[in-house]
């Protein structure tokens, strides 16, 4: 067997697991998917699908790959063995090259943001001017490419090497810096001339938008920004030291990752409506309000520059833990060295990238049942593969494993107190199972 490592510190844990689930999820997808759906009402869901269903699941994947102590698939095998279970961990596999798909794409338009930060390409535009010249970039059949391509480079490098020493210590200072970082931009936002109006826009619920479709998608977003459902968070479990609270780990992560949406969102919303753009611009949001933004503060330069770094790295952290997923599976079941596992996963990803990145462009007249091939790869990731995974997971851990043996694994062997076992039990077991096949089916229309 492979010796497997594990984290050292909790902050370690916490670092790491919070590095996957802050992301381009938090700063790009939920902004602009609050904003296609609402506002307000789409946000309140959203809380709920992260309290009922999403933490429960969490907690349910770092049971799996804590005690199987295996890559995602390998990890049902262990715990069920002769069952079809592991192929929940495969589905997670296709579940991430989708997602690398169109991710790379974004976290590569934030590369280019950084350069074009660096050499004064953001400065003295106005918004219209901000969103033809973002356009313009978006369509273009190389630019963007080139980016993807470099972003997925970087993370090759990364990944090639190991995830622990570098990301980790990385995630460690980055990520508050990230946090103090969108405080500040938050206040400036606050102060901008439409504050007001985008701030009722995000806490002033309207339920008459509300419809299967939207809680669809308040769901998807949930499982997406919190990393559920694909088997990311048993491979970082697998990770975990015998001591580390299950629970309580993942109440902070979720924590963390919901403050850092909401966060955003404070940024965001304001600004949208202070410069008179559509809230409900979709993928290309935050690349058009936030220049306009950084224009009007002094250091525009610095903190353009700054932020763009950072969600650089924000989008490094969680696309790292992606291909883990995919790279442990085969560097472990089909004995394929860890070189040689990256190099075929990132040339994977780089395809389905260039495909996404070209349907803003020249591709854009492929549909897929009226999506285009990003706007497919995202929803069949996020409203389908992940709410599926997230179903099967729970019912595993709810039905199929042993009660005794989950409830010895979350109280670390009779070590923690947890009178909320009960609760979490009829979460994974009833609530979570029944909540999420009926969304499912309603938001496609199923039902
Ligand atoms: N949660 C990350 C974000 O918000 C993206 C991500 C990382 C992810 N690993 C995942 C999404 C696994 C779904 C499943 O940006």
């Amino acid at each position: 067997m492979t010796k497997r490592a594990t984290f050292t510190t909790k902050l370690g844990v916490i670092a790491a697991t919070a590095g996957s689930s802050v992301g381009l999820g938090n700063i790009w997808r939920f902004p602009y998917e609050t904003g296609q759906n609402g506002g307000a009402a789409f946000l309140l869901l959203y809380f709920i699908c992260v309290l009922v269903l999403g933490l429960p699941v969490m907690v349910a994947e770092f049971t799996i790959g804590r005690s199987a102590r295996a890559n995602a698939s390998r990890a049902f095998l262990k715990l069920t063995p002769k069952t079809h279970w592991y192929v929940v961990g495969v589905l997670g596999i296709f579940a991430a090259v989708f997602i690398m798909g169109f991710y790379s794409v974004i976290a590569g338009w934030t590369l280019d943001y950084v350069y074009q930060s660096l050499t004064f390409g953001l400065a003295d535009k106005s918004p219209e001017q901000f969103q033809t010249a973002f356009t313009q970039f978006t369509a273009d059949a190389v630019r963007p490419i080139f980016w993807t391509f470099l972003f997925l480079s970087i993370n090759y490098v990364i990944l090639v090497k190991g995830v622990q020493n570098g990301i980790e210590k990385a995630s460690n200072i980055l990520m508050p810096v990230l946090f103090i970082l969108l405080v500040i931009f938050g206040v400036r936002s606050l102060f901008m001339p439409g504050a007001a109006e985008g701030l009722s826009f995000m806490f002033k619920p309207d339920f008459s938008k509300v419809d299967s479709g939207i809680i669809l998608k308040a769901m998807g977003q949930a499982f997406f920004s919190l990393s559920l459902g694909m088997g990311t968070l048993i491979t970082y479990a697998s990770y975990f030291s015998d001591r580390t609270s299950l629970v309580k780990t993942a109440g902070t992560v979720a924590t963390l990752d919901t403050l850092v949406a909401i966060m955003a969102g404070i940024v965001i919303f304001p600004a949208v409506f202070s410069f008179g753009i559509s809230p409900s611009q979709g993928p290309q949001l935050i690349f058009i309000t936030l220049p306009n933004v950084f224009q009007q503060m002094p250091g525009a330069y610095f903190w353009s520059l700054l932020f763009f770094v950072l969600v650089s790295v924000a989008a490094l952290t969680s696309t790292i833990s992606l291909c883990e997923v995919a790279i442990s599976y085969l560097h472990e079941e089909f004995g394929m060295s860890r070189r040689r596992a990256t190099l075929i996963l990132v040339l994977v990803c780089f395809f389905m990238s260039t495909l996404c990145s070209l349907s803003f462009g020249p591709l854009r007249q492929v549909t897929i049942g009226s999506l285009t091939i990003f706007d497919f790869c995202d929803f069949l990731s996020s409203n389908i593969l992940l709410p599926l995974g997230g179903l099967l997971i729970a019912i595993y851990v709810g039905w199929v494993l042993d009660k005794k043996f989950v409830r010895n694994q979350i109280s670390d062997g009779g070590r923690i107190n947890v009178w909320y076992f009960d609760l979490l039990m009829i979460s994974l077991r009833f609530i979570a199972p029944v909540a999420i096949s009926l969304i499912f089916l309603s938001g496609l229309g199923l039902f």
